[in-house]
């Protein structure tokens, strides 16, 4: 979202669909008259698309943090809240479909931002005057795209249980499958839990900058509520962080026991 600061900018001049439109630098950028595709492709609508996505995929990232925590209440209760959801597929098959859908929406609406910000802006990136811009905002792109590679992996591990089967087909007493066995044995991984404990820190980079600017998308910032936005994005960001590094880390710690002595 950072990297499309000027295309912001440009989008306020508003795309009218009669074919050309004028960058602030004077280039001249062609537009579709189709007026789907011009919304698509003025930086407005592409920036309210990541916005509207980015806070269904935030809702996401709490309620997901919320059902894995259950795992400090010990086996039970993270297996009866892994059935919970099993035991309800068309809210389940639903939700993940929301989900993908607004995680598809989400990417190509931010890589389209950072092609057409690339496009209107004739001027290299290293003789531009460095406005405002944090770490979180000038990495956006690469941040989301990490995050998007650790849930590929993050799949594959527990959804898809493709990266360890052994540990990830265990079930518990009541012949259902042992979630919390599966998550601990694989935190008890130094690396796993390590390359989790990175992509939590870039995922909260990322949430930082992500959600002062659905604030400033949707014209809610103003110079006045500007400093306050900034420290509620970034605090809800630092405790989403904290909460999900706090499962690797308690495993690594031994703080969660295993169950499963001596696996
Ligand atoms: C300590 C951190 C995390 C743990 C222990 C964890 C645990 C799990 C588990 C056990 C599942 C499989 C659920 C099941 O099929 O029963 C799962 C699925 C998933 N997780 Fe995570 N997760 C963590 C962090 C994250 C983060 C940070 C994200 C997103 C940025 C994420 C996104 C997903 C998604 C998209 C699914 C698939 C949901 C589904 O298929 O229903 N997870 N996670």
């Amino acid at each position: 979202m950072g990297t499309a600061a000027t295309a912001v900018q440009d989008s306020q001049r508003p795309a009218t669909g009669s074919g050309h439109a004028e960058t602030e630098r004077g280039a001249d950028v062609t537009i579709s008259s189709s007026p789907l595709t011009v919304w698509w492709r003025s930086s407005l609508g592409l920036k309210l698309l990541v916005a509207i996505t980015g806070v269904v995929l935030f809702l996401f990232v709490i309620g997901h943090l919320l059902g894995n925590l259950q795992i400090f209440r010990g086996p039970a209760a993270l297996n009866s809240y892994s059935e919970k959801l099993r035991a309800l597929p068309i809210l389940l098959w639903g939700a993940r479909l929301g989900i993908l859908v607004c995680a598809i929406l989400h990417v190509f609406a931010t890589l389209s931002l950072a092609l057409l910000n690339r496009r209107a802006r004739p001027i290299p990136y290293s003789r531009r005057t460095p406005v405002q811009a944090t770490v979180s905002s000038r990495t956006m792109v690469y941040s989301g795209l990490l995050v998007l590679a650790y849930v590929g992996y993050h799949l594959a591990q527990f959804t898809w249980k493709i990266t360890n089967p052994a540990i990830s087909h265990l079930l518990n007493g009541q012949g259902k499958p042992d979630v919390y066995a599966m998550v601990v044995l694989s935190f008890r991984n130094r690396l796993v839990s390590g390359s989790y404990i990175i992509a939590m820190i870039v995922l909260g980079f990322h949430l930082n900058h992500g959600l002062a600017s659905i604030f400033q998308t949707v014209g809610w910032m103003t110079p006045r509520n500007k400093r306050v936005i900034e420290r509620i994005a970034f605090w809800s960001a630092l405790i989403i962080v904290a909460g999900y590094i706090a499962i690797p880390l308690s495993v690594l710690l031994g703080l969660v026991p295993t169950v499963r002595g001596g696996m």
